[in-house]
């Protein structure tokens, strides 16, 4: 893979970063995933804004202009070729010595592009949906910021699996959050789509974004609200939304079906209007 770094386009073997840069000391950098289907950037513009809204509400400032940044996404894509899979973006306050303060303006941020290549078209996942195991949120409180603080999620990740699951949904106050790296969503019994409404709780994700304005297009009907750990598992679909797995279907909640036990109906029209509209 050919990664950029700085500035610099670099061989991954060559790419290397400081033992003292602050997101390996102390996680202090966001980052950004954007998808690419058939060599074209997917969603970019809302991916752009949020890293925006990260850097800015972190104090960060973005070492290139609007117009660069998308010219090293598009390059990215052309250096490696890629058709299909995801460009990660992660972004740090630079490197300074090891300190709780913030080092001095004008310090340089490390900047570091890579690509994955994936098949995010078809996958196991989205044909047959996934198990997720409920599990509380102990993240931190600005779950608003794509930072790089996602020991928890790990932490997340790996119990949901050691329970059977697949991946874990979050829940806070007896209210689901959101998944360890996705938006969850329910459809209820009466076919409303419910979703959590936007708050320092959870990732403004930028697939839901787009999910809530492909439903408005087909009159679904859709509520924003927190919605419960028992709604859920009542719920007659439910279903996650990210930028590295679209639409995917949830079959089964801490054990008991969703559903049929079967990816549901909305969700599928979901998961193909949204690979329609992206391609
Ligand atoms: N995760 N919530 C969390 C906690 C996430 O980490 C993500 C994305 C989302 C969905 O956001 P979006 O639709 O903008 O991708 C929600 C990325 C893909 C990741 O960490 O790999």
């Amino acid at each position: 893979r050919t990664l950029y770094l700085n500035g610099a386009w670099l061989p991954e073997s060559e790419a290397k970063v400081s033992v003292f840069d602050r997101g390996f000391l102390m996680a202090d950098g966001i980052y950004e995933v954007t998808c690419v289907l058939d060599g074209k950037l997917v969603d970019y513009a809302g991916h752009a804004a949020r890293l925006q809204r990260s850097a800015q509400e972190l104090g960060m400032a973005l070492p290139l202009t609007e117009a660069e940044l998308l010219a090293v996404h598009r390059e990215i894509v052309a250096r490696n070729a890629l058709d299909q899979g995801l460009i990660y973006l992660q972004l740090t306050r630079g490197v300074a010595e090891r300190d709780f303060v913030y080092p001095p303006a004008g310090t340089p941020p490390t900047l570091v592009m890579f690509t994955q290549a994936k098949n995010v078209l078809e996958n196991a996942a989205a044909e047959a949906g996934i198990r997720v195991a409920l599990l509380p949120d102990l993240r931190w409180g600005r779950r608003d910021i794509k930072t790089v603080q996602l020991l928890y999620p790990c932490m997340a990740k790996m119990e949901a699996k050691a329970r059977g699951a697949d991946d874990a949904w979050l829940v806070e106050d007896g209210f689901v959050t959101e998944g360890s790296a996705a938006t969850s969503h329910i459809v209820t019994a009466e076919g409303v789509l419910v979703t959590r409404d936007l708050s320092h709780a959870l990732l403004p994700g930028i697939t839901r974004a787009s999910v809530l304005e492909l439903a408005a297009a087909h009159d679904v009907r859709v509520e924003e609200r927190a919605f419960t750990p028992d709604e859920a598992r009542a719920a007659r679909e439910a279903f996650i939304t990210s930028a590295t797995n679209f639409v995917v279907p949830v079959v089964a909640i801490d054990g008991a079906t969703v559903g049929d036990g079967k990816p549901g109906a909305l969700t599928r029209d979901l998961r193909r209007f949204y690979i329609e509209t992206r391609r």
